[in-house]
């Protein structure tokens, strides 16, 4: 008699990309730019090996290269000259960013350009909002952090960026900073929320990267216990009920559950942000020759697609360019 026992398929090349579930292409990755009002030329990071801060004067080819090699989206990050309690450079009209997407527009006019908005790299102090230090101790002022975070997505939408994507954690911020844009008619400016952003060890090398380190405390405060899920999910669900577009999960490998479960709950866009550390602990393992880069690179964001993003946010989003096309 014949029996029939559950067996696995076997299989030829062919029949495993057939039946493959998740497929990686070249529209899934958007590139983190740095650009910075102190240097006269672009110059590595050391905390991340491959990855450049760019001057004012280059960002715009250094952007339209990109895009020409195929690059959809890029999202930049401003380190300005000066910094104060208020932040001012993060609404300056000729800010570091504001001048750059100026610049980066007329260069690729089809380049889409997400804007990262903060106030730590233009604070004094580094951090994310408006602090009120007395003695030993500090706060956050959420109300008055709002208000900046609203006027420099406003400033960033009238330089032509596309989306604008507030990484500050402030509460109530998605709401004000669409009532703002829409006030300044920007209705057609989208958002990028970083929703479930974690307070994680994995932002070393971009506070590097950003010159943005706190100089004092840390940004548990205001940012995501990594011990909270429901509580993540929370903080998704309001930034999609105050106008988010998109919602963002930060970092992505410790976090491939909360990426999970954002996706299953609410089906809406969801980008995944594969951090600085997260991207130097490949470097440097690959330099010392114990794991092969561009495998475990392709694993990686398999795995994030699988897991539920859109969309991936990484630092080797021209590498990956290159990889899928061979
Ligand atoms: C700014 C910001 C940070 C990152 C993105 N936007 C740093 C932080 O919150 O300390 C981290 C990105 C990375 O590590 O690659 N608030």
């Amino acid at each position: 008699m014949l029996v029939h026992r559950p067996r696995r398929l076997r299989r030829t090349p062919a029949i495993r990309n057939l039946i493959r579930e998740t497929n990686l292409s070249r529209h899934d990755f958007v590139l983190p730019l740095f650009v910075s009002e102190n240097i006269q030329r672009g110059r590595e990071i050391p905390s991340m090996p491959g990855v450049r801060q760019h001057s004012a004067d280059e960002i715009s080819q250094i952007a339209a290269s990109a895009h020409e090699s195929g690059l959809p989206a890029i999202i930049l990050f401003g380190v300005p000259k000066a910094k104060d309690e208020m932040a001012s450079g993060a609404y300056a009209e000729k800010g570091v960013v504001q001048s750059a997407v100026r610049e980066i527009k007329r260069a690729a006019p089809d380049l889409t350009v997400i804007t990262d908005v903060c106030l730590c790299e233009y604070m004094s102090h580094g951090h994310c909002g408006v602090a009120r230090v007395d003695g030993e101790h500090f706060n956050i002022l959420n109300d008055e952090s709002v208000e900046l975070i609203a006027k420099t997505a406003v400033s960033h939408a009238e330089a032509g960026a596309d989306f604008v994507a507030p990484s500050d954690m402030m509460d109530g911020r998605i709401g004000a900073v669409r009532a703002a844009l829409d006030d300044a008619g920007f209705d057609q400016t989208g958002i990028m929320s970083y929703a479930a952003k974690f307070a994680s060890a994995f932002y070393g090398p971009f506070r590097d990267a950003a010159e943005s380190p706190p100089q004092f405390g840390d940004r548990s405060s205001y940012q995501m216990d990594p011990a909270n899920a429901d509580e993540a999910l929370h903080e998704v669900e309001l930034d999609l009920a105050e106008g988010a577009d998109i919602v963002m999960v930060k970092p992505a490998l410790p976090y491939l559950d909360i990426l999970w479960r954002v996706r299953e709950r609410f089906g809406r866009p969801t980008a995944v942000y594969h951090v600085s550390g997260e991207y130097s602990l490949i470097k440097a393992a690959a330099e010392k020759g114990v794991i092969d880069e561009r495998a475990a690179v392709l694993e990686i964001m398999t795995s994030l697609k699988r897991a539920g993003a859109d969309f991936i946010i990484t630092y080797w989003a021209l590498e990956l360019m290159q990889w899928l096309r061979s």
